[in-house]
């Protein structure tokens, strides 16, 4: 994974929606991404947004968005995130029974296609069609809030999905989403994560582009 470029994604669920403006200048100058999660309270006992704040989002940025759909159905809407912007697309493994048709439809319309999955569904599921995809999403916390602690077991995920990578696609992109912060960051992008996703850590920090430079430098050179 050498040449795969660590990406700091703040997730916007930990904004402040009547500042979101505010907020996205805040992080717009370190960030590499802006991770969007969209929530449908079914898939996950939670609501968030969907459209309109992506709307929002692109006429005050030019930052990339990643749309990450917490969503039941998601073959009902994934050509109207990638109309409303979505660079990268991610839907989950354990929502649909159509993942090959689901990643093809997102890949044929030039948009990056990312698999999510739960903490307990085993990365070796994937094994089979990783070289279809662009990326993994591993879940590290369950799904539907910010601000929850790691799930453990979940570390060695990244590394059997890294090793199978190497093997079988290098240039996969490994994306970790759940109760990231600075005392396992190092840990998270040791194992093998590139695209690390950070809430709590990067909107709960006074001066969110100063939070990511602080990361930035706590996994230089791992
Ligand atoms: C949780 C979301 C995450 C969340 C991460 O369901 O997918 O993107 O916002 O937030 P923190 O970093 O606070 O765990
Ligand atoms: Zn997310």
């Amino acid at each position: 994974m050498d040449d795969l470029k660590i990406k700091i994604a703040p997730s916007i669920l930990s904004a402040d929606f009547s500042n979101l403006s505010r907020d996205i200048k805040a992080i717009e100058k370190e960030a590499d991404l802006i991770h969007i999660d969209v929530m449908d309270g079914h898939f996950v006992p939670n609501i968030s947004f969907g459209f309109p704040i992506m709307k929002a989002l692109k006429k005050i940025t030019k930052l990339p968005l990643y749309v990450h759909l917490m969503i039941s159905n998601p073959e009902l809407y994934l050509e109207r995130f990638i109309d409303a912007g979505a660079d990268i697309l991610s839907f989950h493994y354990e929502a649909t029974q159509h993942v090959d048709m689901l990643v093809t439809r997102i890949k044929d319309k030039n948009v990056k296609a990312f698999l999510a999955i739960n903490p307990h569904t085993p990365v070796e599921l994937l094994r089979i069609f990783l070289s279809k995809l662009d990326g993994v999403l591993i879940m590290t916390v369950n799904p539907g809030f910010g601000g929850q602690k790691f799930i453990d077991y979940c570390m060695e995920k990244i590394k059997i999905l890294r090793s199978m990578a190497d093997e079988l696609k290098p240039d996969l992109e490994i994306a970790v989403d759940g109760g990231i912060n600075m005392n396992n960051v190092e840990d998270v992008v040791k194992a093998g994560a590139n695209v690390i996703i950070m809430g709590t850590e990067i909107f709960g920090s006074s001066n969110p582009n100063d939070a990511i430079l602080k990361i930035r430098e706590r996994i230089k050179g791992v």
